[in-house]
């Protein structure tokens, strides 16, 4: 069922990286439930991964509890638009791909304090159970380092009933420097795992034209080389495919930078985690100064300010 659900999604737009909740599979005898190298020949690791699991997919969970605690707020202000326009972005996606009215969305400029010179935008549908301040509260935890590979925010609604055309969750258009889904799916670790995409992309595409797909850092031989020199992945949602597991290490590293004692001491000193090292540290080598709390954005790097428009 949830596997259905995220192939469909995948499959409607190629550059989307999506990401579903899952819970772990506990009645299943199979060894490596998520991906099954019989199954799905784009396993990595040989479908394997770190066991015990590092608690960090879903809301609530020590991981998520973890980012809410040691990851800052940011102030921020709203400035809504009023000139009857969207980014051609969030038109193209939100209205032609996803299917919502054009009429339901209302655009924000979100500039946070930690980079006064350059807002972002949220493009906010009004079926959102959400409010803009609740959707901008969360983003602002997103160091910044990391935020501004994003730079537009796509908040859809939560229930079927509201457009039984979207079938997705929460995904990152990493191109387009995009997080796209339901409210649902904006709490901190889901933010975390999808900014990471973000940053992937940015590492190493950082102007890849829209609506292309780009390139990303987990698709060069030093990650995969890094994946097998470890023979496990990250988790289990990250032996699904190179892509996933890069931001599913990404979230790793950022509890290893916040949580005191570091990833040790918040995994409750997992004996396997000498099973992902070269992962962790072929991630730091590119992203590590991304993971980090404070700072301001770097303007020469923050993913541009959507300049493309359309009327709506
Ligand atoms: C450590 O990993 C190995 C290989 O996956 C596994 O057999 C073992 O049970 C793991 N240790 C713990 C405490 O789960
Ligand atoms: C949003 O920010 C852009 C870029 O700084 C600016 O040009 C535009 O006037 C702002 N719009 C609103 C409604 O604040």
């Amino acid at each position: 069922m949830f596997k259905a659900l995220l192939l469909a999604f995948v499959a409607a737009r190629a550059p989307v990286l999506a990401y579903q909740l899952q819970a772990r599979n506990a009645i299943s005898n199979d060894k490596y439930p998520f991906c099954n190298p019989a199954e799905e020949p784009n396993c990595i690791a040989g479908g394997k991964y770190l066991v015990p699991p590092l608690d960090f997919s879903l809301e609530g969970d020590i991981g998520d509890q973890a980012y809410n605690q040691y990851l800052p707020t940011r102030t921020f202000t709203l400035s809504q638009w009023t000139n009857s326009k969207m980014p051609e972005p969030c038109y193209y996606w939100g209205v032609t791909a996803d299917h919502w009215n054009p009429a339901d969305f209302v655009v924000y400029n979100v500039t946070f304090s930690d980079c006064p010179a350059s807002p972002w935008v949220v493009c906010w549908n009004n079926h959102s159970p959400k409010t803009i301040n609740q959707i901008a509260t969360q983003i602002s935890r997103i160091p910044v380092g990391m935020r501004q590979s994003t730079s537009i925010y796509m908040v859809y609604g939560d229930s079927e009933s509201d457009n039984p055309l979207f079938k997705g969750y929460i995904a990152t258009l990493a191109a387009d420097g995009i997080i796209v889904g339901r409210s649902a799916g904006f709490f901190a670790t889901s933010l975390i795992h999808e900014t990471g995409h973000a940053v992937d992309s940015n590492l190493v595409s950082p102007n890849a034209p829209h609506p292309g797909s780009g390139s990303a850092f987990s698709s060069t031989t030093a990650w995969h080389n890094a994946v097998a020199a470890d023979g496990y992945a990250v988790s289990a949602y990250g032996a699904g495919s190179y892509v996933e597991d890069f931001a599913e290490t990404g979230r790793a590293v950022l509890l290893d930078h916040i949580y005191p004692g570091g990833l040790a001491a918040w995994s409750g000193h997992n004996p396997n985690l000498t099973q992902i090292t070269n992962q962790l540290s072929t991630f730091r080598s590119v992203a590590s100064q991304y993971y980090v709390t404070g700072g301001w954005c770097d303007l020469g790097k923050k993913f541009p300010f959507p300049t493309d428009l359309v009327s709506v």
